[in-house]
């Protein structure tokens, strides 16, 4: 259930591209038609063999300029029009209302008082986008936002939707001309950042969950010895380690995050599962902080590095190490590009996010991973397949 979670929702970025591609085509169809005709008389006047050659390569340049079409600026311009339909759905709780049966233009503009005129413009979007079903006059709610976008769901995402449009990264992905122009985020961006993530990492539990139970099932097979030693570095919620807390109570887990994260978020994930006397905290910058010397069985870096950049991920690793007993192993979950950096557009644009938001954040390849713990001493590094943006990687101390 939960690999299905993640799934589908990477589902939803593939169905939103797919769409958007699929629109696209048909569009250019449409367009098509025109240079399919040229091309037809193109070819017709070719196969008479009475063009001569520079008039041949003239008319396909000509075709090459047609059959360009102008789709792709003016569907990324939409994008935003997408996030912001998304957005008003989550922020009048549509979906819930729509779960609960109201999933008629009519019975929801009853049940809501709000504009019938904008509830059918709305859900015919939200329906094209792939949250709404169409049938008739019903739009029932499709299988992704019945999981991440009805507040009954224990997997409810809203909170995700809603912090990706606040001040911290909206506001600082529509100043990014400035931010190209300076090489630094805005000062917004930097400041407050404590509180930024007490209202991210609540949903990126939801997100990384699935991936987390698998990993903690390749540790537990690779360190059979159990009573782990645990350190979670930037934990969050705790996701990463809360699935080996819950195997082996004998494990023990230490927490390094911003103190606000860890009062307000790591204690009640860690109360939840009621695992809370497996834990202790190292409350401080995980830059500063001093992990120790030889002293864990398990290291974990979850969603830190591409925030802190290359630099101060290099850093890390070599602190890592030390922490880790012989045999120890470190494990990262990150979004990964592939390394031409041109295929998977989810990994290029999270770069785009750091660059938005952070002085030295980005995404880095399998090959930069390696070479980084290879320096810093780490022997094997293996990757796991996982429910998540990209593999996983485990290091192992030599
Ligand atoms: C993107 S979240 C990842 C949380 C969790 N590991 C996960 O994968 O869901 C980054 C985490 O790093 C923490 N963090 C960021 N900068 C930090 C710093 N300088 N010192 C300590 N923690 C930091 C944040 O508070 C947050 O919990």
């Amino acid at each position: 259930m939960l690999m299905g979670k993640i799934k589908r929702g990477a589902r939803v970025v593939e169905t939103a591209i797919g769409e958007t591609l699929a629109m696209s085509r048909s569009t250019s169809s449409y367009l098509g038609n025109v240079s399919a005709k040229n091309l037809s008389n193109q070819d017709a006047s070719l196969e008479s063999g009475d063009l001569p050659m520079e008039t041949s390569d003239r008319n396909r340049e000509k075709q090459a300029r047609e059959d360009v079409n102008a789709m792709p600026v003016v569907e990324t311009t939409y994008a935003t029009c997408q996030t912001a339909v998304l957005l008003a759905a989550v922020e009048l709780d549509l979906f819930s209302e729509i779960g609960h049966g109201y999933n008629s233009v009519d019975s929801l503009a009853l049940r809501t008082g709000y504009s019938t005129r904008a509830l059918r413009i709305l859900m015919d979007a939200l329906a094209g986008m792939g949250f709404l079903e169409k049938d008739a006059d019903r739009y029932p709610l499709s299988a992704v936002a019945s999981r991440f976008l009805s507040t009954d769901s224990p997997a409810y995402l809203g909170q995700f939707v809603r912090v990706h449009q606040g001040d911290v990264l909206r506001g600082s992905w529509f100043q990014l001309a400035q931010t190209v122009r300076s090489g630094k985020p805005p000062a917004e961006a930097t400041e407050n950042v404590e509180r930024f993530f007490e209202s991210l990492v609540d949903p990126l539990y939801t997100l990384s969950l699935p991936a987390a139970e698998v990993a903690a099932n390749a540790i537990c097979a690779y360190q059979n010895d159990r009573k782990l030693r645990v350190l979670d570095i930037a934990a969050g919620s705790g996701v990463w380690s809360l699935p080996l807390a819950r195997r082996d109570p004998h494990t023990r887990v230490t927490v390094a995050d911003l103190p606000g994260v860890i009062e307000n978020v790591t204690r009640r994930f860690v109360a939840q599962e009621g695992v809370a006397d497996q834990y202790e905290y190292l409350p401080g910058d995980l830059l500063d902080i001093d992990f120790g010397e030889t002293t864990y069985d398990v290291a974990i870096l979850g969603h830190i590095c591409h925030g802190i950049g290359a630099e101060q991920s290099k850093r890390l690793f070599d602190r890592v190490y030390r922490a880790l007993k012989p045999g120890g192993r470190l494990l990262i979950a990150e979004i990964i590009p592939d390394e031409q950096r041109r295929e998977a557009l989810f990994p290029l644009l999270f770069a785009v996010n750091m660059l938005a938001v952070t002085p030295e954040g980005d995404t880095f390849t399998l090959s930069e991973y390696r070479q980084w713990l290879w320096s810093a001493g780490f022997g094997e590094v293996l990757t796991i397949e996982a429910p998540a943006p990209s593999p996983l990687i485990v290091a192992r101390k030599t």
